[in-house]
C-alpha cells in the first residue's frame, strides 16, 4: 500500500471489488519486524497469530527475505516439465524430518489435503479394491476444496455446498471405541489432525492415537495425518504425530513451510508412492524455485538456526504464563490447551470480543470454534516478547471480563 493511501481507502475499495468472504479485523497493517505489526499510523502490535500460522519465521526475516530477493533475480519458475536444482533438495530434507520418502508440492493446505485423498484412492484402485470410505474426526478442518471439504466436519462450511464426496463418517475425536466400531475392511484411510487447530486447539489423546494404530493395522486402512497447522515444528517436534507415535503413510503440510510464501505438500510412504504413475496429479506453480528457496530457508532456520530449541523454550513460557492467566480470569478461561507456539484458551463464552481488545492493546490473537482463543505465534518468538505479549492479552481479557 501507498502511504498516502488512507485506512478509509482501503476499506472502501474493498468493500466495491473483493467478494466478500471474510470479516476482517478494522486494522490495515502496512510493514512486519519479527514478531511486531505495524499498522497504517504507524502503532505497533505483538502478532501472536503469525497470519494464521504462516509468517512462520517472523516478518521480514533477514535471511528468509535475502533468499527471496535472491531467487527472484536468479529464476522463480520454470514449471514441472524440467528440472531446478531445489525441488529435490527440499523434497529430502522432508523426507528426513518425517520418514516418508517422497514429496508433492502444491500450494497451500487444502491441495496437499486434496492431495492426499487422491493418492488414497489411486492406491485402492492400483491395488484392485473398491475401498473408498474415509474416517475423519469431528471438529475436524482441512481445508475449503471438494475433496477437504468432504473430511471436514462443520456443517457450517459444508452445508452450502453439497453434495460433497460420499463415504465420509465422522467419529468424535478422542473416543477410541467409536473410532475402533467405524474403522472397517472397506475403509480406505483414516484423516486426522493430530492437534486439532480450527476445531479448539485438541491434541489427540495417545489412547487415541493407539486406537488409530491398532485400526490401520487390522484393517490395512492408511492413515493421513494432516499437519498443516501442527507441523514443521510448532509444537517442538518436526511433526506433531511422531510425538503420539503414529505411522501415517500420508502427510499434508503447509503454511509454516513457506514463511508466508504459499507452499504445500503431500509426503508419501513408498509403498502409497508405488501405486501412482506419471501424469496421476499435478500443479504448475506446485514446487517452483521461489517457493523451494523459501522453505528450504525456513527448514535450515529451524534445524540448524536453533528455532525448533527456541520453540521448546518458549513453549514453556506460554504453558506457565497461560495457565496463570486462567488462575487470574477464572470466571473467563474454561481450559488451557496447546504446547510449544500452538495454544487455545477455551472461554466460557464468545471468544469473539477477544479480537478487537487485543488490537485495543496492542496484540494479535484469533478466535476459533466459537470459544477458543487461539495463539500461533511466529516460531521465532523470544521468551521476552513472549512475556510481554502475554502481559497485553491479559489486558485484553481483563477489559473483556470487565464488560
Ligand atoms: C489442519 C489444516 N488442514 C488444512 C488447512 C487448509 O489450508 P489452506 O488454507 O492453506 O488451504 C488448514 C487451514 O487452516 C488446516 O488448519
Amino acid at each position: 500500500m501507498t502511504m498516502q493511501m488512507t485506512v478509509d481507502d482501503v476499506q472502501t475499495r474493498e468493500s466495491r471489488h473483493i467478494l466478500q468472504l471474510y470479516r476482517r479485523a478494522a486494522v490495515t497493517f502496512v510493514r512486519g519486524q519479527g514478531v511486531r505489526l505495524y499498522d497504517a499510523d504507524g502503532r505497533e502490535y505483538l502478532d501472536l497469530l503469525s497470519g494464521i500460522g504462516v509468517a512462520s519465521l517472523g516478518h521480514a526475516h533477514p535471511a528468509l527475505a535475502r533468499a527471496i530477493a535472491d531467487q527472484a533475480e536468479t529464476l522463480l519458475h520454470t514449471s514441472n516439465l524440467f528440472y531446478h536444482p531445489l525441488q529435490g533438495q527440499l523434497a529430502e530434507r522432508l523426507a528426513n524430518l518425517s520418514g516418508l520418502p517422497r514429496a508433492f508440492f502444491c500450494n497451500s493446505g487444502t491441495e496437499a489435503v486434496e492431495a492426499c485423498l487422491k493418492f488414497t484412492r489411486r492406491y485402492w484402485y492400483t491395488r484392485g479394491e473398491s475401498r473408498s470410505e474415509m474416517i475423519a474426526l469431528e471438529e475436524s478442518f482441512h481445508g475449503r476444496t471438494f475433496g477437504s471439504l468432504s473430511v471436514t466436519s462443520d456443517e457450517h462450511y459444508r452445508t452450502p455446498f453439497a453434495p460433497l464426496l460420499g463415504g465420509v463418517k465422522f467419529v468424535p475425536v478422542n473416543d477410541p471405541d467409536a473410532l475402533l466400531a467405524a474403522v472397517s475392511p472397506s475403509t480406505a484411510a483414516i484423516i486426522a489432525e493430530p492437534i486439532q487447530g480450527e476445531g479448539g486447539v485438541r491434541p489427540l489423546t495417545p489412547a487415541f492415537a493407539r486406537a488409530i494404530s491398532e485400526a490401520c493395522a487390522r484393517t490395512g486402512a492408511l492413515l493421513i495425518a494432516d499437519e498443516v497447522q501442527s507441523g514443521l515444528g510448532r509444537t517442538g517436534y518436526p511433526f506433531y504425530f511422531a510425538a503420539l507415535g503414529l505411522k501415517p503413510h500420508l502427510v499434508s503440510v503447509g503454511k509454516a513451510l513457506g514463511g508466508g510464501v504459499p507452499v504445500g505438500a503431500a509426503l508419501v510412504s513408498e509403498q502409497v508412492a508405488d501405486t501412482i504413475a506419471f501424469g496421476d496429479h499435478g500443479s504448475t506453480y506446485g514446487g517452483n524455485l521461489l517457493a523451494c528457496r523459501a522453505a528450504l530457508t525456513f527448514l535450515s532456520e529451524l534445524m540448524e538456526g536453533g528455532v525448533m530449541d527456541s520453540v521448546k523454550r518458549v513453549g514453556q513460557v506460554f504453558d506457565q504464563r497461560l495457565h496463570g492467566l486462567a488462575k487470574k480470569h477464572p470466571a473467563l478461561i474454561k481450559e488451557v490447551r496447546g504446547l510449544g507456539v500452538i495454544w487455545g484458551l477455551d472461554l466460557t463464552r464468545d471468544a469473539g470480543p477477544v479480537v478487537p481488545a487485543g488490537i485495543a492493546n496492542g496484540v494479535i490473537v484469533n478466535r476459533t470454534a466459537e470459544t477458543v482463543v487461539r495463539l500461533l505465534p511466529p516460531l521465532n518468538i523470544t521468551e521476552a516478547e513472549a512475556n510481554e505479549a502475554i502481559n497485553r492479552l491479559d489486558a485484553a481479557l481483563a477489559a473483556v471480563g470487565a464488560a
